[in-house]
């Protein structure tokens, strides 16, 4: 089965998490630049004196396809990386995704999203 992690966190996070990433071998994601607010409705801020809300609060979205056996682990890095403790971690949504297609080659599935590689494709690793 394949599964989608769409993990919405501090910007200031973002290299952390790539990095914890890279570590369990996981090679690709999509990196969004996203606007949002939780359950606080926003931030309070304050200017010139006057104070009031900022309710769309900038984030980083990071989006990983993977195979169902890489979700927990996968899952964890993330929380690990971008907790803080404070308001506004952030937020992970994990779902199901019903098929990839890799085009160079046609692999399908979760061949196609396997992130833990034996073989000469290892070397393709990005460098740290
Ligand atoms: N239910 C939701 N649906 C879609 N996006 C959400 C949802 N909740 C949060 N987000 C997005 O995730 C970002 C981070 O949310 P945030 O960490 O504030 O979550 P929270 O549920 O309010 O938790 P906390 O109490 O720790 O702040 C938000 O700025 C928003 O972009
Ligand atoms: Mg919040």
């Amino acid at each position: 089965m394949l599964r989608k992690i769409e993990a919405i966190i501090r910007s200031d996070s973002l290299e952390v998490v790539k990095e914890a990433l890279r570590d369990i071998g996981v090679l690709g994601l999509n990196v969004f630049e996203v606007r949002g607010h939780g359950r606080q409705g926003g931030v309070p801020v304050s200017w010139r004196g006057i104070s009031h809300t900022m309710d769309l609060i900038p984030k980083v979205q990071i989006n990983v396809v993977l195979a169902d056996q890489d979700l927990e682990r996968t899952v964890d890095a993330i929380t690990q990386a971008a907790k803080t403790g404070r308001e506004g971690d952030g937020i992970i949504f994990i779902s199901t995704i019903d098929d990839v297609v890799r085009v160079r080659t046609g692999e399908r599935g979760a061949q196609a999203v396997t992130y833990i590689i034996d073989g000469p494709e290892r070397n393709q690793r990005p460098p740290r």
